[in-house]
């Protein structure tokens, strides 16, 4: 907002934004709150698979969609990006009245973010266009009743997730790194493999929670959530300075993925075979199903991609690279 908490003019016409898509470089999650969410410690990264949003000055709050997921994706109030529209209004005291179109790159419910990026770029988007001055840290803020992922993905870059995920703190990062996310055909429900991890867990299936319990004491909230010491290993941090694309390789890792192979055991080929053609790590992306590889260069993620590709382990391979900014105003 302002300095005098007026809103400034209306912004005339449209905005673009683009909003890449998340990966976990690192992901321990933690035994189930008393809220059903699970306490992350995470590595965040942002990279260059974006969905492009448009979104205009109209007579009510709508949406339309094209590209990967449109024939299947709600218009209504059960999109993420409507919410989002919806939330910032509210919060400045304006109708929320814009037309919004998504240009959908992101796989769909693909353990990449895909929704929560839309969410993130119609805060930023809306907020531009209504004049809001909100800067990237006060949108995070609201971005986190959206969805765990939203703040990220309004900061974008490499950041370390606490909470359930909401609280991110950036992290110096060089980069670029180059990765290989291989999409696969369906996705899986984000809620069904956290509940398939518990479900590892309680058989010993796989292996117990490295994050310590929570105490429960609700009354001490986010505060409580920044004073865990973070898990994120010194090496991690280190790799990340430095421009060593194997070493952050020995560092990365997934807690979610025996939960998305026992839920969608193809996804082992994926990884398999992404290995067998030079990656120098492999995992499951987030909740799953695309699988990342990460390549020691630009030329070895196009033909690790191209491999993947002919082997027919995936429905799509794409090259990105982070980290990326977030949720970025384009005109
Ligand atoms: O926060 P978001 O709405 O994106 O989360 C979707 C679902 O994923 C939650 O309803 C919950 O089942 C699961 N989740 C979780 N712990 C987290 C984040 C998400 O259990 N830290």
């Amino acid at each position: 907002m302002t300095q005098s908490g007026a809103l400034p003019a209306n912004r005339p016409g449209a905005v673009r934004v683009r909003v890449p898509a998340k990966i976990n470089l690192r992901l321990s999650v933690g035994a189930p709150r008393p809220d059903g969410f699970h306490p992350l410690d995470t590595v965040y990264q942002a990279i260059s698979l974006y969905d492009e949003i448009s979104i205009e000055h109209a007579d009510r709050l709508r949406l339309t969609l094209d590209g990967v997921g449109a024939d299947i994706l709600p218009t209504d109030g059960t999109n993420l990006a409507v919410r989002a529209a919806a939330l910032l209004a509210d919060r400045l005291g304006v109708a929320p009245n814009v037309a919004v179109h998504l240009h959908k790159r992101i796989p769909l419910a693909g353990g990449l973010a895909g929704g929560s990026a839309d969410a993130a770029a119609v805060l930023v988007g809306c907020d531009a266009l209504w004049g809001g001055g909100h800067d990237p840290a006060e949108l995070a803020v609201l971005a986190a009743d959206l969805g765990s992922d939203v703040p990220f993905l309004v900061i974008g870059g490499t950041a370390h997730g606490t909470g359930r995920g909401e609280l991110v703190e950036p992290v110096p990062a060089v980069g670029p790194w180059h990765w290989v996310v291989a999409a696969a055909d369906g996705g899986l429900s984000t809620p069904r493999v956290y509940r398939q991890l518990d479900a590892l867990r309680a058989t010993g299936a796989a292996p117990p929670p490295t994050l310590p319990a929570l105490p429960d004491d609700d009354a001490a909230g986010p505060a409580r959530d920044l004073a865990m010491p973070s898990l994120v290993p010194d090496r991690l941090l280190a790799a990340l300075r430095s421009d060593d694309p194997a070493e952050l390789a020995a560092t990365l890792a997934n807690d979610l993925q025996p939960a998305s192979i026992a839920l969608r055991p193809a996804l082992r080929r994926t990884l398999d075979a992404g290995l067998a053609a030079g990656a120098l790590a492999a995992m499951v992306s987030g909740s799953g199903p695309s699988c990342l590889c990460l390549a020691a260069d630009a030329a070895d993620a196009a033909r690790i991609a191209a491999e993947l590709t002919e082997r027919g382990v995936c429905s799509a391979a794409h090259v990105a690279v982070g980290p990326v900014a977030g949720a970025t105003v384009l005109t």
